[in-house]
């Protein structure tokens, strides 16, 4: 068994801008009753913790602070009455800490997340309570299993409260984690993806994961026309919003009776609609904030029984670490940018 040190790095925000991420020496936390220490292996990034880094996203959030919410790692130490897990197992905390099934609580939502307000991941060994962690599935890299808190069950989730089944269109915006989850996780469920990006060269890779159709958003802006031409008129009957301010385009492209999952904002955090575009094709709409620990398990076992592997475009050592959030917000990414610990 290898020891634990009594110290260790920890990438600390002094300030809300990128160049004021530094790597710091902090002691290592000891688990308390109920807890597990993990060796955190690999983090993931999200477009959220870009939001969280610029200050507008969370206010007040109090400096210094560690950023980014997504790990995988290797519990290495437990407290007293834990017996979800054993020194060794492979784990990766959940992203809203005691939501367990069903909604989350209020208090669970705003002040219980990882990465802002609660501390975040990018630091060598982390403390969380046993009961809001989950096993890594066993087909997965460390790195791979870093992607799932966010990403992964967001998509998830927004399938999942979209009623997916064979035969449905589900239409992915953006080629960013939580569309290529997507993607991966409707292609399994037997759905017909159409995804839209700014780059051909993205939308060819799409397609190689499984996406049936590509529409370049950049060359074809009323892509919602698009959407109802390739469809036969009908539309998509489940569409992952993570645009935003395109939510208009969307209920357009949306089919009589579908689903738009709100995600994201990548487009803008602003968006006007019409309310016909609800009322006559009886369209539903909802807000997605990722998931549950229930929905988390279940998500792991799709991935054990489809073989579904995330797509990682690239792993930076946490000494690189500002590289890669600077990669990120740079865009030219396809798939999760990792941090190796
Ligand atoms: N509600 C939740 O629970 C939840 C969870 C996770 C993420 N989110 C939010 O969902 C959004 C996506 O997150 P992510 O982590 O997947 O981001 P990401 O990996 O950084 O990907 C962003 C992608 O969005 C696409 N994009 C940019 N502008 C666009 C536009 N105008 N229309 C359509 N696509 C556009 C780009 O794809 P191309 O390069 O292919 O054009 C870009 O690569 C963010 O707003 C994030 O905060 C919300």
């Amino acid at each position: 068994m290898t020891s634990i040190p009594s110290t260790m790095k920890a990438l600390v925000a002094k300030g809300f801008s990128l160049d004021s991420l530094e790597l710091a020496d902090r002691p290592v936390p000891q688990p308390r009753r109920g807890e597990i220490l993990i060796r955190v292996r690999a983090v993931s990034l999200n477009y959220r913790d870009l939001a969280v880094l610029t200050g507008t996203y969370i206010p007040n959030l109090p400096l210094p602070f560690v950023p980014a919410s997504d790990a995988c790692g290797t519990v290495v130490a437990i407290g007293e009455e834990v017996n979800r897990f054993a020194v060794g197992d492979r784990v990766t905390p959940i992203y809203t800490q005691g939501w367990h099934d069903g909604l989350p609580t209020p208090q669970q939502r705003s002040s219980r997340t990882l990465g802002a307000p609660l501390d975040g991941v990018l630091q060598t060994y982390i403390v969380v309570p046993a009961e809001d962690a989950v096993r890594a599935p066993d087909l997965l890299s460390d790195q791979e299993a870093s992607t799932l808190p966010i990403a992964g069950l967001t998509a998830w989730s927004a399938l999942a409260e979209g009623n997916v089944k064979p035969g449905d269109t589900v239409l992915v915006q953006g080629s960013g984690g939580v569309a290529l989850f997507a993607l991966q996780f409707a292609k399994a469920a037997g759905a017909t993806v159409i995804a839209t990006s700014s780059s051909d060269a993205k939308l060819e890779k799409m397609k190689v994961l499984g996406a049936d159709i590509g529409i370049n958003y950049r060359t074809t802006p009323e892509w919602e026309h698009a959407v109802k031409d390739v469809t036969g008129g009908r539309g998509a009957d489940l569409i992952v919003e993570t645009g935003g301010a395109t939510l208009s385009q969307s209920l357009t492209a949306t089919a009589f009776g579908g689903f738009v999952a709100v995600v994201g904002f990548v487009a803008g955090y602003n968006a006007t609609i019409q309310l016909r575009q609800l009322i006559g094709p009886v369209v539903r709409v909802q807000g997605i904030a990722v998931g549950s620990r229930a929905r988390f398990d279940a998500m792991n076992r799709a991935i054990a029984a489809n073989n579904i592997r995330p797509v990682i475009d690239s792993t930076r050592d946490i000494s690189d670490a500002v590289a890669a959030f600077k990669h990120m917000e740079g865009g030219s990414h396809f798939g999760k940018v990792v941090v190796t610990l």
